[in-house]
């Protein structure tokens, strides 16, 4: 028989329409314009209205990808969604209500919590599915609304944050050129607290006092965060080239998590990339966690930069802590 390759068919992603500016967060927290961009890059993200949740995002994201890789939403078998701000907590999951909204019924669906690892953890779940041959043409969605987990008087994180979705389709092929050729992910929870939700969850049930205390809003450690995440990306993307021989000017597209320019520079500047070979959306959109990457592959499929073959880079970091990377060539349906 044989072998089975997972290749990355399609892309799609959703940014709701109302921005949230650096002179709007001026107006709320004790912070400056100058700040947030000398220190992250950020200039604007996007807040997603009352009534549009995850899954309202999310849908939209799924609808372009599914459309673009040429498929309609009977073919698909699998639908992974990774997000830290799910529709409930914490059933039922937001995969699953995502599949229902898209029509898509009796199929397998789950979420991941990885933060802003997510996506890539996902593309992990996706290939082994695909290449074990239990599946063959899975959703992968990275969808977020943070501004129902931020913070909005804590300046430390809430300048950071944006709303929005992205999603991929991955099928089974058996052209070895069309295979993605490795996803990397990783975790060490003995730095749990760096990135944090308290509550509601076992530890901290609801009650009043949770209320009080802000608990059920994101806390993070942002300068040790920082720290970790540039050693530990510089390492791992490093690593990944090496093990599969690639060299860095092989890389047509470097796709990093959108946490914080700094941090995308040190990694980019590590592995003597150019700049015309490393994707930010950061001033936009900021922080979309498990979104960030699927909205930022979308964004230059969508200005005509993406072409097949093209290889692309992904690197992530995020709350567990967890980070991970793929190398991934572009392989739209080949009848596109
Ligand atoms: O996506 C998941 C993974 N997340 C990350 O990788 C995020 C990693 N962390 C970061 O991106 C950065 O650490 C931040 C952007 C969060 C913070 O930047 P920093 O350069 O690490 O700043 P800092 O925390 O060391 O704070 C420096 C100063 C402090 O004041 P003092 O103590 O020097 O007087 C802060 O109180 O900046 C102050 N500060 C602010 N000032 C204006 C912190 N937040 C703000 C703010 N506006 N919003």
């Amino acid at each position: 028989m044989s072998r089975v390759y997972a290749a990355f068919r399609s892309i799609g992603a959703y940014a709701p329409k109302n921005i949230l500016s650096n002179e709007d967060l001026e107006k709320m927290v004790d912070t400056s314009n100058e700040w947030i961009l000398k220190r992250t890059g950020i200039k604007e993200r996007r807040i997603a209205s009352k009534d549009e949740s995850t899954s309202d995002m999310a849908v939209e994201a799924a609808k372009k990808a599914i459309d673009r890789a040429n498929l309609s939403k009977e073919d698909i078998d699998l639908v992974v969604c990774a997000t830290i701000s799910p529709d409930f907590f914490n059933m039922p999951s937001t995969a699953c209500v995502i599949a229902n909204k898209l029509g898509i019924n009796n199929v397998q669906a789950f979420d991941i919590s990885a933060a802003c690892s997510g996506f890539v953890y996902a593309l992990s779940v996706a290939k082994a599915f695909i290449e074990s041959g239990m599946k063959k043409n899975i959703l992968v969605i990275g969808a977020e609304k943070l501004s129902t987990i931020v913070d909005y008087q804590d300046r430390t994180t809430c300048i950071l944050f944006g709303d929005g979705a992205g999603a991929a389709i991955i099928s089974a092929t058996l052209d070895k050129d069309e295979a993605i050729i490795d996803v990397r992910a990783s975790a060490d929870g003995s730095y749990q607290d760096f990135l944090i939700t308290p509550a509601p969850g076992a530890v901290n049930p609801p009650s009043q006092e949770i209320l009080d205390n802000r608990l059920c809003y994101m806390k993070m450690k942002g300068n040790e965060t920082f720290k970790i995440a540039v050693k530990t990306l510089t390492s791992d993307v490093k690593e990944i080239l090496e093990k599969n021989n690639i060299k860095s000017e092989d890389i047509t597209h470097f796709v990093p998590h959108q946490a914080n320019y700094r941090i995308i520079k040190a990694v980019g500047d590590a592995l003597k990339l150019k700049e015309e070979q490393i994707v930010l959306t950061i001033a936009k959109y900021g922080n979309t966690s498990a979104a960030s990457i699927p909205m930022a592959i979308n964004e230059i499929y969508e200005e005509g930069k993406l072409k097949r073959g093209d290889l692309m880079l992904l690197d992530t970091f995020g709350g567990g802590l967890t980070w991970g990377s793929a190398l991934i060539p572009f392989a739209p349906s080949k009848n596109d």
